[in-house]
Formats: C-alpha cells, structure tokens, sequence
C-alpha cells in the first residue's frame, strides 16, 4: 500500500454535502463550481474501468491540472487538480474486481476516495454487468467491493438505488457494509422508477438507522432548491449526509447557504472555469443547455444554440474577451503544442489504430501517414479536414473528393483519391466518418493546405 496515501487525511463522508456523480455534467468546472458554492465532496462522472485503464496519466503544467489522456484517440477522459483532491471521489464503472482494483490503483495519489457505482440503469451499464446490474449479482459486488477495500489506500463506498423490497434492501445494505466500505449513497428509488416517482425517504431512514458507516442520501432533487431544502431532506431521511445530482445540475448555486444566485451568474461562473480548464466546446454547450433549460427557446438560448466554439459561447455572456485573453496565454505557454496529443505518438498496442498487420490499400499508390482524426480538436464544421478539401477541390476546379473506405473486424481506413492521386492515413479508425476525416487530413498535408503541426493539433491552425 502507498505510504503517502495513507499519510494522507482520510475523506470523512459525515454531515457532507455533497455533489453527485454526473455523466457529462461532473467533469473539472462543473466540480470547481459546486466547490465554490459550498459542496463538500465533489464525485466525477462515472468513467468506466477499461477506457481510463486505456488512457496514461500526465501532468498539464500549462492549465496546472492532472490529465488522463486515451491513449487511442487522444481525447481528455479524466481532468482533475490539486484544489479538488482531498475532496473528490472518483465514481467507476466496473463488473470485474480485477480491473477495479487495477484503476483505483491508477488513480489512487490524485483523488480522496473512490466509488462503485451499482445503481446505474442504463442499458449500456446493464449488458456490461456494471451499475444496477450489480445488485442482482450481489456476490460480485462484494468481491469487488472486498477486493478495493483490500487493496486501495483510499476510502472506498458504492452507491446504490433501494431494491422494492425493505427487508432485501436492508439485508443489501448490511452485506455491503460489511466490506469495510467508508459509506454508502443510496438513491430511494428503485431500478424500474423514474425521477417523476416519488424518492423513498422513509426507507433512507431505515437504511440509516440500521447501518453503523455514513449514508449519504439521494434522490431529493425534485423538491430541492435551496439550502434549506438540503438541510429539509436530511432531516427527512435522518441521513448522515446528502448527495444531489439534478438540482445541481440546473442551478449549481444550490449548494450556497446563503441562497441561490441568479441562473446567468452561475453560467458565467461556469463559463469562465471551463475556459480555465480548457474544456471542450461540447462538454462545456452541454453543461450549459442543462442550466438554461425552457430558456433555449429565448432570443439569447438561441444565439447560444448557433455557437460552436468555446469563444462563441463565451459572446454569448459577454465573455468573449476572457476566453481569447486565457486561450492566448494557453497557446504562449504551449498548450497546443505540447498538450494536444500528437496522432504519431500514440501507442496502438491496444487493439485501435493497430496497423501493423493491415494495408492501407491493396496497391502501393497510396500516399499515407499514420495520423489519427481527433473530433475535440476541431472547435467548427468549417475546419473538418474533408470540409477544407471538398473546399480545395471546388476552389481549384477539380473534381470531387471519392472517399474508398474499408472495414476489418471493428476498424476502418479509408482511402480518398484527389486529382487522380490516392491519399490515406494508417491509422485504424472507430468509424467510417472519422477514417474519412483522417484521409482527407493526409491529403491536405500531402497538397500542402495543412502542415505538421496542424496534423498535431487538429483544425485550429488557420489554412496557410
Ligand atoms: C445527467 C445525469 C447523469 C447521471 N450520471 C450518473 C452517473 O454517472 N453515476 C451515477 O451513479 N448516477 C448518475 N446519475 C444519477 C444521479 O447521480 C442521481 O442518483 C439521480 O439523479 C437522483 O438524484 P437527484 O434527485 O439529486 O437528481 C445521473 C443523473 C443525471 C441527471
């Protein structure tokens, strides 16, 4: 076990407030925010087991964070920093002890706790033997839950939804805790019910009274708006401490106990971390249509709407000059260069882009590079590789790109010919839309529009 780890102070889930884990929702700014606010522990979004176990770790000194970088396709899987740490719980998505033990292994020395989320009742989850499935394998779940407690430094805890029966969620829950978990964060509906299904308070309160480790309820959201209304659920529940997802995610104010502020406050607030962090235009519109809600409809949600890059979003609120002054300091201290993954230097040892027994193309007339298609780089449709080639094409009366793509087991690669010249990358992709992207990025390079660097860090270098 790791002497710093365990030198260090242990996450203690008591009389917490607390920000619950949120695909999509719980990445870096959104934590940062809730932090600020007021919340107490912060979790990611669930990541699951194999895409952090494909990505390697690395220190961004430019945003000063903690990158987990896929090793595939050079997209952010987890971003993380030192303000955060003795105070965030990274939520994992797992059916096998092994693998689970392997990431909080990983991860251990950047965050306070680790969770097993078991209460997951997406199909995705389901079919993989991850989130509720796990309920209906109890004995999995305790192997894994054994095996992390065993094995990890940190704290660990699992969060659950209440089966329909009391006495069987009751005999759950003991069985769990004996494990040795730090805490347990119970969602007071079942796998079958839906948010508008009123959240079983009452059998929180018996969970709690039964159990010696905190419980942290969950489930409050539709009646939680203020501080007081957290405090209200609490009480309710009699729980040891109190987990919200929706009501964070519409208004992360909600956490203040001096009341909530104004929605557009928040988003600005919002706006200027996630320019802080870097993070990406998708992530960040995402986040923001589920603060704004009915309000896309306005004048202002629909200028928001049209806006693709993280500057236009930021216009939108008046931030445009933070977001290019923070991006130009980026770029000064070497962002672009050193921090967006170069294609050339990914490792494709494990199973994507894996070229080395496959051709391009049967003939040897095919002018390639090995380079990946990174969808994050690219802020606007305008920049996509095939969208500048078709615009070459046109501008130089040529005729039409042709894209010849070819599938083995689940990879693609694809070939364009232009100008009676074939172009084509050796990089494997997950799709036909990005082996097409990544061809018609070969081919600018080879006609000279894009340079090397430009191959580096996606469409953000203007056309030469
Ligand atoms: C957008 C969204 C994403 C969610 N993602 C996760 C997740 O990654 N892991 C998890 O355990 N629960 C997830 N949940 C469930 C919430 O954590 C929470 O259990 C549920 O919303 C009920 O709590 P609430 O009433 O405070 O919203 C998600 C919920 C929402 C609304």
């Amino acid at each position: 076990m790791d002497k710093d780890s365990s030198a260090r102070k242990r996450l203690d889930y008591n009389d917490k407030i607390v920000l619950a884990p949120m695909v999509r929702i719980g990445t870096l700014p959104m934590r940062l925010l809730a932090l600020d606010y007021g919340a107490d522990i912060v979790y990611t979004e669930e990541l699951i087991d194999r895409k952090l176990l494909r990505s390697f770790r690395r220190e961004n000194d430019v945003l000063g964070t903690i990158d987990y970088i896929d090793q595939t396709d050079g997209t952010v899987v987890f971003r993380t920093c030192s303000r955060e740490k003795e105070r965030l719980v990274l939520q994992i998505g797992t059916s096998d002890p092994e693998r689970a033990v392997e990431v909080a292994r990983m991860v251990e020395k950047d965050v306070a706790g680790i969770d097993v989320n078991m209460g997951c009742p997406k199909k995705f989850s389901l079919l993989g033997g991850m989130g509720a499935a796990l309920l209906k394998e109890p004995g999995k779940a305790v192997d894994i839950l054994n095996k992390l407690v065993e094995n990890v430094a940190i704290p660990i805890t699992c969060k659950i939804r209440v089966l329909s029966d009391l006495e069987e969620t009751l005999r759950l829950c003991d069985t769990f805790a004996a494990t040795g978990i730090a805490a347990i964060a119970v969602h007071g509906r079942t796998i079958e019910e839906r948010p508008q299904h009123p959240n079983r308070n009452h059998v929180l309160r018996e969970i709690s009274n039964r159990l010696s480790i905190p419980v942290i309820a969950n489930g409050g959201s539709r009646d939680i708006q203020t501080y007081s209304d957290i405090l209200r659920f609490k009480e309710e529940t009699g729980c040891s401490s109190v987990m919200l997802a929706r009501a964070a995610e519409w208004n992360c104010s909600v956490f203040r106990k001096e009341g909530p502020l104004p929605m557009e406050d928040v988003i600005k607030s919002y706006l200027k971390y996630a320019v802080d962090c870097d993070n990406s235009p998708s992530n960040t519109k995402y986040c923001v249509q589920n603060i704004l809600r009915e309000l896309q409809e306005s004048p202002l949600g629909r200028r928001f709407l049209d806006s693709q890059t993280l500057e236009q979003i930021c216009e939108v609120w008046e931030l445009g000059d933070y977001c290019r002054s923070r991006s130009k300091e980026f770029r000064n201290n070497g962002l672009l260069d050193r921090f967006h993954v170069s294609p050339i230097i990914l490792d494709t040892a494990n199973g994507c882009g894996d070229s080395r027994k496959r051709k391009i193309d049967e003939d040897n007339d095919v002018s390639s590079m090995r380079c990946a298609f990174l969808r994050n780089s690219y802020t606007s449709d305008l920049d996509l590789p095939k969208t500048r080639l078709l615009k070459w094409t046109k501008e130089n009366r040529k005729k039409m790109p042709v894209y010849n793509t070819r599938q083995e087991d689940k990879l693609f690669c694809s070939v364009v010919t232009v100008d009676g010249k074939k172009y084509g990358s050796s990089f494997w992709e997950k799709n036909k839309k990005y082996a097409e992207q990544g061809a018609a990025l070969v081919c600018l390079y080879f006609l000279g529009i894009v340079d090397q660097e430009s191959l580096t860090a996606g469409g953000n270098i203007p056309l030469r």
